[in-house]
Order: C-alpha cells, then structure tokens, then sequence
C-alpha cells in the first residue's frame, strides 16, 4: 500500500516537473521570438485617448491607471527643435492655434484648392505652450497643454513602457533636423537607449518609414526594438518576402488591423520570420465589422489571430487574462 503511494507521488512530481519544463522552454522560446513582449501588451494610443484628449499629460495619466503596458508617443519637432507629443504635423485639429496665431499659417495646395495650415515646425516650443490642447475635445480639459517628449518621459517612466513614433521623418529632413538623432539623445540623456537600462520603462520605436528605422539601426545603431508600422500606403512589405526584409531592421510589425483582417496569414508569415505582430487601432467609436463591441474585437486578434499585441484608445476595454 505505502509502495503505491509513493509511486503514485514520485508520477505526480514527475508530470509536475515536465509541465514546468515545457512552460519554462515555452516562455522562453516565446520571448526569445519576440524579445519585446513577454505577454499580451496593451499600448495605449495617444494615451488613453478615448477618454482625454489625444497626446496630453491628462491622456496618458489616465492610460496608466487603465493599465496600459506602454503609452505611445507621436513626436513632432518644433521651430527650436524641442520633441513634442502631437499626432498631427499641423495644429489646427487638436488646438485653438488658430485664434491665438491667426496670421501664422502656410496656404497649401491641395487637389486644386488652397487651404490653410498652422505646422508645428512654424511654431517654437515657448509659442506652442500658450495652446489649448484640451478645449476641442471637451471643455473639462481646457487649458491642456501638448507636452514636451521629456514630459511625457517624466510622467510615465515608471509605470509604462514607453512607444515612440518617427512622424513624417523626411520633412524635418527638409527643416534642417535629424529627428531620429534627437529621439535616441533624448533617450540616452534619460539613461533609456538600451534595451533593459529601466525594466519598469521599456522602449519600443515604431514608423511608418522603413528608412526612418534602417538609420536608427544601422548608422545610430541602437539595439532598441524597432517596429514597421503597416498601412495603405507601405503594405508592399506585407508578403513573406517583404517580411524578410523587415526582419533585417525590425522585431515586429504593425499593421493596420484592415491589413490583418484581409490577410490573416500575415500573422503567421511574420510569426515564421520571428516578427512580433501590433495592429492598430482598436476603438470603441469605431469599432470593426462583425463585433459589437471593442473588447471582443480585441480578444479576437489576440485569441483567434494571436498576435502579441495591439494599439487601442481604450485601454480599460483590452482583455486582460
Ligand atoms: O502608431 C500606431 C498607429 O498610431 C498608427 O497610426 O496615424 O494613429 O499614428 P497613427
Ligand atoms: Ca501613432
């Protein structure tokens, strides 16, 4: 009886232990897949940005208290050359720069009719600070300011990872800044711009501009994650071979979830290369086709399509397990 007992046991210990070996081989395969993520991730787009308005200290509080893993940062460059949090290369949509600046916009043609705009890189930092960032979006938020990237650094470092965005590269280029070369200073003076140097503020580096990362990795090269943002007009790289390609500059992908939900196998295909897969943007005003609600449609690409993770405006609606 006591000889069954302890066989019995000894099977149990057994079974144990061999669960604990294919999880530990597991974990660590998966992380060595995809260095950048170690579960699914939750980043927070434009802070929590369905709730405050976009890109202000007030947005990224609030993601961090919804539990976002990283907040994102579109950067921005303005007149003196200081990184700011804006999505857009002009300010008319999220500011009143237009009652405050009236005189201060380029006419541009577009499609054969001229319109006006306020560009950021018109404006220097001390100018852009006398902006309401929080009015348009509702009038509790009046008097919000668009925040410096070192800022934002200062608010979230600590309790989120940080994920920032090269916005239109090329034509800071033409403005006589190295927006890429500012972005990893500002990282190397946070004591940031290695992968590991603050465990609680990890650092992943997303662009639509192939070229954009090409030089982070290799004239500046910085062993940051780096991630190739997908849409309309880039998805060529959305092929096996373009995706090996990928691989040379990048850890992952982020592909607009249209892309995705075309071509599911694109998870698959980047999985293959050893790519992390992140779409965007997952939104409770807009959420997609056959989902009624956006934590479903959340669940989907991370159960059904398995990617490691996404961008959402609402990061209190990602379902965590
Ligand atoms: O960076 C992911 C997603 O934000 C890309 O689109 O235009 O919102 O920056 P956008
Ligand atoms: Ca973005």
């Amino acid at each position: 009886m006591e000889k069954l007992k302890l066989r019995g046991m000894a099977r149990s210990v057994a079974a144990i232990a061999s669960s604990l070996v294919v999880l530990f081989v597991t974990h660590f395969l998966s992380i060595e897949a995809f260095a950048q993520y170690t579960k699914k991730t939750v980043v927070a787009h434009r802070g929590a940005s369905a709730y405050a308005p976009e890109h202000t200290l007030e947005a990224y509080r609030l993601a961090i208290e919804q539990g976002a893993d990283y907040v994102e940062e579109d950067l921005q460059i303005t007149k003196d050359g200081v990184l700011v949090c804006l999505h857009d290369l002009t300010l008319e949509r999220t500011t009143n720069v237009e009652e405050v600046f009236p005189h201060r916009y380029r006419q541009v043609e577009r499609h054969g009719v001229t319109e006006k705009h306020w560009f950021i890189f018109d404006f220097t930092l001390e100018e852009v600070k006398q902006l309401d960032a929080g009015s348009w979006f509702d009038k509790r938020f009046a008097g919000a300011q668009i925040p410096t990237w070192q800022e934002a650094i200062q608010e979230i470092r600590g309790k989120a990872g940080l994920f920032p965005e090269t916005k239109a590269p090329e034509v800071y280029g033409r403005h006589g800044f190295d927006m890429e070369r500012l972005i990893l200073a500002e990282l190397e003076k946070n004591g940031l711009h290695q992968p590991g140097a603050d465990p609680d503020t990890p650092v992943i580096i997303q662009s639509f501009s192939a070229e954009s990362l090409r030089k982070m990795a290799f004239e500046l090269k910085t062993r940051l994650p780096l991630v190739l943002l997908l849409g309309e007009g880039n998805k060529e790289w959305a092929s096996p071979e373009g995706l090996k390609k990928v691989k040379e500059f990048a850890v992952g992908i982020g592909p607009a979830k249209s892309i995705l939900r075309a071509s599911p196998r694109l998870v698959e295909w980047a999985h293959n290369t050893g790519l992390s897969v992140t779409p965007y943007t997952f939104r409770s005003s807009a959420v997609g086709k056959g989902f009624w609600k956006v934590r479903a449609e959340m669940a989907y690409y991370l159960d059904t399509l398995d990617v490691e993770a996404l961008f959402t405006d609402n990061p209190d609606q990602f379902p965590h397990k």
